[in-house]
């Protein structure tokens, strides 16, 4: 992990490890197994950076559950596009279930903003949100985040689900963007 990688003409340094990051996973795992025990939530994991946290994060739900997946975007290369789009939506029944969206990181929070505002049109008994990553200096709206792995200084970064320009996602660990 004391490697920087190049991906595309970028270069990115360590910054959180695998051990750190499976460490926090299974800490929010066991949080959410409590919060929704005698519950069958319905995990909805925005595609595509959030697949590998999702994925690790109800390994560590020992309740039943489900989950669905939407595709939102809003970033291009290393910047907000200012725009979200619902890429993919979703087709089942929301209405009286508990929901727990999972987000790999929250910038400017236009994309949770976004879909959140969608989801309440479908009256979900409740939603609460567990995002692996936050910026809090990136933000532009405020979106509540019940359960957060980490906050991060507000830098580009990739792994574990999240790309630049297509690469990185295949990542263990996590990195940010070289500042030299
Ligand atoms: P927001 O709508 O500005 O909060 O951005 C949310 C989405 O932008 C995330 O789900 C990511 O897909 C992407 N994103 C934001 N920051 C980064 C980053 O540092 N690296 C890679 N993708 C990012």
């Amino acid at each position: 992990m004391n490697t920087r990688i190049r991906l595309h003409d970028l270069e990115f340094v360590p910054y959180l490890s695998e051990d750190a990051i499976q460490t926090r996973v299974r800490e929010l795992g066991a949080v959410l197994s409590a919060q929704y025990a005698g519950q069958t939530p319905l995990f909805i994991s925005i595609l595509s950076g959030a697949f590998m946290f999702a994925s690790d994060l109800i390994r560590h739900f020992s309740g039943d559950c489900e989950i669905a997946f939407v595709k939102l975007r809003s970033y291009s290369g290393t910047q907000s596009t200012g725009q979200v789009q619902s890429v993919i939506g979703l087709e089942m029944e929301l209405a009286g279930r508990p929901i727990v969206i999972v987000e790999d990181i929250v910038d400017t929070g236009r994309t949770l903003h976004y879909f959140m505002e969608q989801l309440r049109l479908e009256h979900p008994a409740s939603v609460s949100v567990v995002a692996l990553l936050h910026k809090p200096d990136a933000a532009e709206y405020q979106v509540p985040i019940d359960h957060l792995g980490f906050s991060i200084e507000n830098k580009f970064v990739v792994g574990y689900g999240l790309d630049y320009e297509g690469l990185g996602r295949n990542l263990s660990a996590i990195y940010q963007l070289a500042s030299d």
